[in-house]
C-alpha cells in the first residue's frame, strides 16, 4: 500500500519502470492461447450451427400449410411458441416467424374479405370462371404477374374481369416485400414506415381537396395517403391508385393531383405503381391526356382485358 501513492504523481510515473509489469509470455504460450480460443470459437459456431439446422429442420416439418397457419396465428410457432424470439446460449434472435407473421397481418388488413386469401398467394393464384375475362388470358396476366411480382402494372378492363384481383395479389407481394425489409410487426401488421400507399383514384383527389382548402385552424385534416412528397421520399414505395375511372369530371384540380401523382411515380427510381381503370387504354388517354397515359405505359407492365394484349413497359 505504502509504494502505490507515489505512482500516481509526476514523479511516481518518471520513476516507474514499465519494462517490469510487461508480462513475457513465450511464443508457444501465445500460439496456445489463440489455438485455444479458435477451438472454444468453432465449437459454438458448430453448436450454432446445429441450433440454427434444428429451427430449418421445425420449418421444414411445417410443410406449406402449416408455415401458413403458423403465419396466420393458428398454429402457435414451433421454434418460439410465440415469444417472437429465441434464444441461443445467451443470445436473441427475431424467430423466423415474424416475418411470415408481419406479413400475413398486414395482407390481412390491406386485401379485402371478397379476395382474401385466395388472391393472396401468387402460388396459388389460377384463373377463374368469377372473371368475366378469358381464361387463356387470365393465365397471361397471372404468368406476367409471376414473372414480376415487384413490378409496375396497368390494368385495363370491363368490370368483373379480374383488375382487383390481380391487384390485391400485387398488393400481398409487396407487403411481403415490407414485411422481408423488417418493416411490419408480426401482431399489428403495418409499422407506420411501411412503404405502402394505397387509395382508389377519386379518393385520393377528394383527400388532397379537403387537404389544401381546409382552413388553418381546422386541425381534423389529414395529409392524403399519397402526396407526391411521400412518393419522391421514400425508397421503393409501393403506390396502388385504383379505378381511375371513378373520379367523375375531370377538373382542372383532379387533373393536376392525378398527374402530379402519376409524375412523382414516373421521375423516381425504385417505385412500383399498381392501377387500373374499366376504360379501354384509349379511352383512358382521351379521358385522362396521353401525359398520363405515356407515363403509365412507360413504366408500367399494360394489361389490356379489352384486346387481350400485355405490353411490357415501353421504358423512360
Ligand atoms: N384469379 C382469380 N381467382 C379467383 N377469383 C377471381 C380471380 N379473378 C377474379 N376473381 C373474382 O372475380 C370477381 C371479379 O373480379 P374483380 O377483380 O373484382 O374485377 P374488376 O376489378 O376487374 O372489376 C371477384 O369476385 C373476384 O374475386
Ligand atoms: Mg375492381
Ligand atoms: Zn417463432
Amino acid at each position: 500500500m505504502s509504494d502505490e501513492g507515489p505512482m500516481f504523481t509526476d514523479k511516481g510515473l518518471d520513476g516507474f519502470d514499465f519494462d517490469d509489469v510487461r508480462p513475457i509470455y513465450t511464443p508457444e504460450q501465445i500460439q496456445a492461447a489463440k489455438a485455444a480460443l479458435a477451438a472454444r470459437k468453432a465449437k459454438k459456431e458448430a453448436r450454432r450451427q446445429e441450433f440454427l439446422a434444428g429451427i430449418d429442420q421445425q420449418i421444414e416439418s411445417l410443410g406449406e400449410r402449416g408455415y401458413l397457419r403458423v403465419a396466420s396465428g393458428q398454429l402457435p410457432c414451433p421454434s418460439c411458441a410465440n415469444q417472437d424470439h429465441v434464444w441461443f446460449e445467451g443470445d436473441s434472435f427475431n424467430c423466423w416467424c415474424v416475418k411470415p407473421k408481419g406479413w400475413f397481418n398486414l395482407t390481412k388488413a390491406l386485401v379485402p374479405r371478397r379476395y382474401f386469401p385466395q388472391m393472396v398467394l401468387l402460388g396459388h393464384v389460377k384463373p377463374s370462371e368469377k372473371s368475366i375475362a378469358s381464361i387463356e388470358f387470365q393465365q397471361r396476366a397471372i404468368d406476367a404477374i409471376r414473372a414480376n411480382p415487384h413490378g409496375s402494372f396497368a390494368f385495363f378492363g370491363p368490370a368483373g374481369c379480374g383488375k382487383t384481383a390481380l391487384s390485391m395479389t400485387l398488393l400481398s407481394m409487396a407487403a411481403m416485400k415490407e414485411a422481408y425489409a423488417g418493416r411490419t410487426h408480426p401482431k399489428y401488421g403495418m409499422y407506420e414506415s411501411a412503404h405502402i400507399f394505397r387509395s382508389s383514384a377519386s379518393a385520393i383527389v377528394d383527400q388532397h381537396h379537403a387537404y389544401i382548402t381546409a382552413s388553418d385552424d381546422d386541425d381534423q385534416v389529414e395529409i392524403p395517403d399519397i402526396t407526391e412528397y411521400r412518393i419522391r421520399n421514400t425508397t421503393n414505395p409501393h403506390v396502388f391508385i385504383a379505378e381511375f375511372e371513378k373520379i367523375g369530371n375531370l377538373t382542372e384540380f383532379r387533373y393536376k393531383t392525378l398527374f402530379t401523382l402519376v409524375d412523382a411515380c414516373y421521375e423516381t427510381n425504385g417505385v412500383q405503381l399498381v392501377t387500373d381503370s374499366n376504360l379501354t387504354p384509349a379511352q383512358f388517354e382521351a379521358h385522362f391526356t396521353d401525359k398520363i397515359m405515356r407515363r403509365i405505359a412507360e413504366i408500367c407492365y399494360v394489361a389490356d382485358y379489352f384486346s387481350e394484349s400485355i405490353t411490357e413497359p415501353t421504358g423512360k
